[in-house]
């Protein structure tokens, strides 16, 4: 099929290139040239594991192209949508400037038949309003709600092998048809037995904040355990493997720690919460606010505990950040709880030096006024504390004994619970972590 993708963030190009793989003829659209470029040589960018080849693979099929210029998406009898929809800079609610932008200027290139695919995460009641727009600008048109689900770090995994998929479409003949060719983009994997729900766009757009609230309230709840554990004594990694065995809770998304970050599950959450005020339900989702805060607190008992560790302030202290995007195998930073912590100390005066495997350029964008390293040892070399901030597997192989020679003192804090505790205390360090001893 010929089909095009227009946004080609994290989302939209690992998309466009899992469609160009799955055999369709693919036309990639995005305003920023520098993507564009990237991509168009074949590389990805931004970090992400198995892209690159996937962009290699695909780039031999020539089913791929990329483009600046909109009107390359004409005769695609597909258009997916994945433009971003970050929080607003006046509010809780979600920036809609991207998506609305992208479906107008999409009308007018629409052809009779063809399909527009919203992937963004929207406030509920988007799609409704969005298709309108489309059947104006061409009557033959339909527009579905097809929400992404995949996870930084295993995008293509997640892109290729989805664990089900949800098409929100409009009643009557046209959501038929719309269901039928969205059967035939991803005739694949739904061979393979992948689970298919087909309904409206309420509940397709529901659907995705819903998950992503369970997630983060997953994350959360775990996160308040962690703070109880501090205060009484427990141990939080003790605690989830032992609820987590209960297969109604599950042990994933039970990993207590420095808590939820990055381009989505923050915003999403705070969306959510302004939408459903819009909607007179505020108090159904009240209790995302809590999640939000036990998720903040937790930044702030990081920084408590490396200025304990350091004897009472971290004024002046020499301290290394192990990690800088906000989960391992991504080259993120949005709200990014290890940047955010790696601020606040320097703002109290530490004297902060970051290293992440991949994301210190980003980091450095972001955050100009940090001090970064992109050799860990270097990084490492005269620290009185260390932190790890982000669970990278380099620093879960770090050797304590092999760190020790390089710091000024041996205090760790592990903000993910990533580093084996025996190991470390063993090699004479004073250990602390959230949410055990
Ligand atoms: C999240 C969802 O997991 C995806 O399903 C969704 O498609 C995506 O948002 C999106 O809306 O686009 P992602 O933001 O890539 O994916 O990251 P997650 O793996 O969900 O992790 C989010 C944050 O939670 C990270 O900062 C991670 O470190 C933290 N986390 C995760 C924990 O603190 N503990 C855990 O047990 C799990």
């Amino acid at each position: 099929m010929k089909i095009s993708v227009i946004g080609l963030g994290y989302l939209g190009a690992v998309h466009a290139a899992s469609m160009a793989s799955l055999g369709h003829e693919v036309v990639g659209v995005d305003v920023d040239p520098a993507k564009v470029e990237a991509l168009s040589a074949g590389k990805a960018p931004f970090y992400e594991p198995g892209f690159e080849a996937l962009l290699e693979e695909v780039a031999q099929t020539g089913r791929l192209t990329v483009t600046s210029d909109l009107a390359a998406v004409a005769g695609s009898s597909v258009h997916f949508v994945c433009v971003g929809t970050p929080q607003r800079s006046d509010g809780y609610a979600a920036d809609l400037t991207y998506v609305d932008a992208a479906i107008r200027s999409l009308s007018s290139h629409l052809s009779p038949g063809e399909i527009v695919v919203g992937k963004s995460t929207v406030p509920v009641g988007t799609a409704a309003r969005l298709a309108e727009i489309v059947s104006k600008a061409e009557p033959g048109a339909v527009l579905a709600w097809n929400p992404e689900f995949l996870r930084e770090g295993f995008a293509v995994k997640d892109t290729l092998h989805p664990d089900r998929i949800v098409y929100g479409v409009p009643e009557g003949e046209s959501g038929r048809r719309a269901a039928q060719v969205l059967d035939e983009v991803y005739a694949v994997p739904l061979t393979d037995g992948m689970p298919r729900i087909v309904t409206d766009y309420p509940t397709a757009e529901l659907v995705k904040v819903a998950a992503n609230s369970f997630l983060a309230t997953k994350i959360s709840f775990i996160n308040a355990m962690a703070e109880l554990c501090e205060v009484a004594g427990g141990d939080v990694t003790q605690l989830a493997d032992a609820i987590g065995h209960d297969a109604r809770i599950g042990r994933r998304f039970l990993n207590a720690g420095l808590g939820f970050g990055g381009g989505c599950l923050p915003k999403d959450i705070r969306a959510f919460m302004a939408r459903a005020d819009e909607l007179g339900a505020g108090e159904a989702v009240a209790f995302l606010s809590e999640v939000d805060e036990i998720n903040h607190r937790r930044r702030v008992r990081m920084v408590d505990l490396a200025s304990d560790v350091l004897g009472g302030t971290v004024e002046g202290a020499r301290i290394t950040v192990l990690g800088a995007a906000f989960k391992p195998d991504s080259d993120d930073v949005r709200d990014s709880p290890a940047l955010d912590v790696a601020v606040r100390l320097h703002e109290n005066g530490a004297h902060v030096v970051v290293h992440d495997p991949e994301a210190v350029e980003n980091a450095r964008l972001k955050q100009p006024s940090l001090s970064y390293e992109p050799e860990v040892y270097a990084a490492l070399d005269g620290a009185e504390a260390v932190l790890v901030l982000t669970e990278w597997r380099q620093y879960r192989d770090l050797d304590p004994d092999k760190v020790a020679e390089y710091v000024a003192q041996r205090n760790v804090v592990d903000g993910r619970n990533a580093l084996d505790r025996d190991a470390w205390k063993t090699a004479g360090w004073h250990y602390r972590a959230l949410g055990r001893h």
